[in-house]
């Protein structure tokens, strides 16, 4: 395996398979400007785009809520994420969907950019190491909070992280694996690109999105699987002190697909793995490479 980053990356941009060292876009690009853009990650198992129309959904509804006419329709961007996917070296990789806003001449107005740019990016992505998976991540509650949905509805999947980077470099500081938001009223949001759940005497508990999280796809996911395992479920606002004595907490998401939460804040949760993330990663894992 090559470790040198990139090396087995494939890239797309605007129409064609280019190579990593050559996907380049312009310093004039209001996407690295000014944030101004959207993305998705999508994953791939055995070839396969995983919950794909899901993906493709949000990153249109991203761009119709920022105004960004996407000039591509579905099946191009369907068509590109095969391509992309075919000439990669691997059966399991990552996608990375991004539209610019475009080069454009320098200030904010997206008048100013009439070309949007499209790349897609597939390459690995490991957001945990293994052993770190099997013993449960280490979480902190960080001081930064997530903008508040009158500031930036956090449906829009945006390139504005910048929030999200200051409260994972709050968990590099504590040593710790991952950082959770709260929102502006002090409730746990998600973490800086995952979701949370909860398990507290037999319920599965996760925040509502719209109010301060991302509509994850994985959390969706994890919500059917545990209908159909029959366990029970609910969206309902959590406090840091539903996560400091939780029963089981797990993150979910595209990259992290579900890691179990051995700590917060120092608070260790009752089992970790527990009984019900084995038994939703087994189902998920199922599900993925079914
Ligand atoms: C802020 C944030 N929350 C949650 C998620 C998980 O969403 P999904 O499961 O759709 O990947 C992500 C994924 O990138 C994210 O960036």
């Amino acid at each position: 395996m090559n470790d040198t980053p990139h090396a087995c990356a494939v890239c797309w941009l605007n129409g064609r398979l280019v190579s990593p060292g050559e996907a380049r876009v312009s310093v004039f690009d209001h996407g690295l400007l000014y944030g101004d853009g959207v993305f998705e990650g999508i994953r791939f198992y055995r070839r396969r785009p995983f919950k794909l129309e899901a993906h493709l959904d949000r990153m249109f509804d991203s761009a119709r809520a920022i105004a960004l006419d996407l000039p591509w329709s579905r099946a191009d961007l369907a068509d590109a994420v095969a391509m992309t996917v075919a000439a990669y070296d691997g059966d399991d990789g990552y996608l990375r969907l991004v539209a610019t806003r475009g080069e454009g001449a320098l200030g904010i107005d997206p008048r100013n950019c009439t070309n949007p740019s499209l790349f897609i990016i597939a390459d690995r992505l490991s957001m945990v190491a293994r052993e770190t998976r099997e013993r449960g991540v280490r979480l902190i509650i960080a001081a930064t909070r997530r903008l508040s949905p009158d500031a930036l509805d956090p449906r829009i999947k945006s390139l504005n992280y910048l929030n999200h980077i200051l409260a994972r470099i709050e968990a590099n500081h504590a040593g710790a694996d991952e950082a959770i938001l709260l929102d502006a009223a002090g409730r746990v949001a998600e973490g800086t690109a995952d979701n949370i759940f909860v398990v507290r005497c037999g319920r599965l508990l996760t925040p509502p999105p719209v109010e301060g999280a991302l509509a994850g796809i994985t959390r969706e996911t994890v919500l059917e699987l545990a209908h159909e395992a029959g366990v029970e479920a609910a969206e309902i606002p959590l406090a840091p002190y539903d996560l400091y004595t939780a029963d089981e907490c797990f993150l979910t998401g595209t990259g992290a697909e579900l890691i179990p939460v051995a700590q917060v804040n120092g608070r260790r949760m009752g089992t970790c793995p527990g009984p019900t993330y084995l038994e939703l990663a087994r189902r998920f894992h199922t599900l993925v490479t079914g």
